[in-house]
């Protein structure tokens, strides 16, 4: 039997600091707010792209496993937030990388992407098609907000996380997954007109218009992790307190936890870092598991939960036992390009026009 173990892990956080009060400064909104109603303290906002952070994380990913980028079978670009939609943002990564022997792919589950990524990665090299796999969880979901409504706004950051799975004959890695989605709600939470709906020549207005219904998507949240944690768990006839840690899709501390209360997870098994970065979508779990490693809280053979959510309404939660290394082999020490632009430099243009955006529609 083959298992495909994480032996590389990286992430990339652009260096620009949003905090509450910078959101303050244009938005009918507060610290406390913020802070109370979600957990969320400061986000990042980039300056590149998002192949950009995604190849940074792969290349600290690939260093950490001391693998070579030649070396892979196939990159997983989880992301809803693409360059480019022709061609795919992958293969962009796989020239920045240099994984030239790889199958390249992006894979669009929104926030749940990274853990569908694992999931295919993993099933690759399970099947004995494949021996190594780049997943990659990234994206930049401030780009598409609409900056005059003061819910959505405040709730994402930009950033990229990513793992290297390798063929192994001990059981680790992931050893379950439940993925589903709602896809009847799709709807409450969307970027209408972001792809081939737009009306062609309305792009030149930069505007998207953006559903969010934030109580709904709660709700579900809750209920759509739920249920794919109670799946994992019963497939593998595993009790919650049998899990060392939980990693959770970090889109709201209050979501995270309503899981672990559930699961009766004490804090020191439940890892947030929401109040850092925000919701970066496909790159919470990557950038939390990197973390977690950093810190020390992850030993050999650990059960780990993760569960993640989104527009879709993706949602997916999956049981990786971790493998005999907690450290990493190698560093890279590249940097992103220096910027000298604050978030809120980066972020005015948009906020201007969406701000002036909603004022024509109210006219
Ligand atoms: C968005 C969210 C934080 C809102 O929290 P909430 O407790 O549901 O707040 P409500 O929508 O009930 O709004 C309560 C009040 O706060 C106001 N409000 C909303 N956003 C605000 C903000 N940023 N600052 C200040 N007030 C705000 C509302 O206008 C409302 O005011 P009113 O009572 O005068 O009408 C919450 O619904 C949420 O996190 N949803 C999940 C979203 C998510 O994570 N999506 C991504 C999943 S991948």
């Amino acid at each position: 039997m083959q298992y495909a173990n994480i032996t590389g892990w990286g992430k990339c956080l652009p260096p620009a600091v949003l905090s509450n009060e910078d959101l303050a400064t244009f938005l009918d909104t507060s610290d406390e707010w913020i802070s109370t109603r979600t957990g969320i303290k400061e986000r990042r906002i980039s300056h590149v792209s998002t192949a950009t952070l995604a190849s940074l994380a792969a290349k600290r990913a690939l260093a950490a496993a001391g693998l070579d980028a030649a070396e892979l079978d196939m990159v997983i670009l989880g992301t809803a937030c693409p360059d480019t939609l022709i061609p795919n943002s992958a293969s962009l990564v796989q020239a920045n990388i240099g994984a030239v022997n790889a199958a390249v792919f992006d894979l669009n589950a929104a926030c749940t992407g990274f853990v569908y990524g694992l999931s295919i990665g993993t099933g690759m090299i399970r099947s004995g098609a494949m021996k190594k796999v780049l997943v990659i969880g990234a994206d930049r979901i401030p780009y598409f907000l609409d900056y005059s409504q003061r819910d959505v706004s405040v709730l994402f950051g930009d950033g990229a996380g990513a793992v290297v799975l390798e063929a192994c004959d001990e059981e680790c890695g992931l050893i379950a997954e439940k993925l589903g989605c709602d896809g009847e709600a799709r709807d409450i939470l969307a970027a209408r007109d972001s792809g081939t709906a737009r009306e062609r020549f309305a792009a030149v207005d930069g505007y998207f218009d953006v559903n969010f219904e934030g109580q709904e998507i709660f709700k579900r949240a809750v209920r759509g992790m739920g249920q794919a944690i109670t799946g994992v768990l019963e497939k593998l006839e595993l009790e919650p307190e049998q899990i060392d840690l939980l990693i959770p899709h970090q889109a709201n501390v209050r979501i995270i936890d309503t899981l672990a209360k559930r699961m009766k997870a004490p804090p020191e098994k439940v890892v947030v870092n929401i109040e850092k970065y925000g919701n970066t979508s496909a790159a919470t779990v990557p950038i939390a598991l990197c973390e977690a490693l950093e810190e020390g809280r992850i030993k050999a053979g650990d059960k780990i939960l993760t569960a993640a959510f989104g527009a879709g309404l993706t949602w997916g939660a999956a049981v990786i036992k971790w493998g005999p290394r907690t450290t990493p082999v190698g560093e890279c020490t590249e940097e992103l390009p220096k910027s000298d632009k604050t978030a809120l430099d980066i972020l005015m243009p948009w906020v201007k026009g969406c701000q002036e955006a909603a004022a024509k529609k109210a006219e």
